[in-house]
């Protein structure tokens, strides 16, 4: 049976979802132009994280009383929230700095949102999540400061 939920607690979840969803257009962007077989493979496993986290938190949104956020993700959304569009003819730096700043941002994000007082269910699920995001942007970070697709050799695996 759904719960009587804090209509503010419902709200901050909601634009979770959205910022999930925003993440999710900008890896969208960044792997139609990233041909690195190692960077591409991590990135489709962090996007496939940010899916999973739309799709939990909606569970979590329903299940707490509140309506399930549509999963349209929208360009305005990206801006809205500061995440850096993707243009043609970025370099793999370039795009791999967008993603740097994309994961700060969903950090930054978890992180506040975990600041306010959940029930223990909601609180296992936005831990997990932002132990994902904490993994996302340690990798992201380390593939654009050693620079890994220019190097020979197989790649460090995605955490
Ligand atoms: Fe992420």
């Amino acid at each position: 049976m759904a719960q009587q939920t804090d209509p503010r607690l419902l709200s901050i979840l909601k634009d979770l979802v959205h910022i999930d969803l925003d993440a999710i257009t900008v890896y969208d962007a960044v792997l139609k132009r990233i041909t690195v077989p190692q960077l591409e493979q991590a990135l489709m496993e962090f996007r496939s994280d940010h899916l999973l986290h739309v799709q939990q938190l909606n569970d979590r949104i329903e299940r707490l009383g509140g309506e399930r956020e549509p999963p349209r993700p929208s360009v305005e959304s990206c801006e809205r929230h500061g995440f850096t569009p993707v243009r043609e003819g970025m370099s793999i730096e370039e795009l791999l700095t967008v993603m740097v700043e994309g994961e700060q941002i969903t950090n930054q994000t978890y992180e506040w949102v975990l600041k306010e007082d959940w029930d223990p269910e909601t609180r296992a699920l936005l831990d997990r999540n932002f132990a994902d995001e904490q993994r996302h942007l340690l990798w992201v970070l380390m593939a654009s400061r050693t620079r890994i697709w220019a190097r020979q050799g197989p790649a460090p695996s995605a955490p």
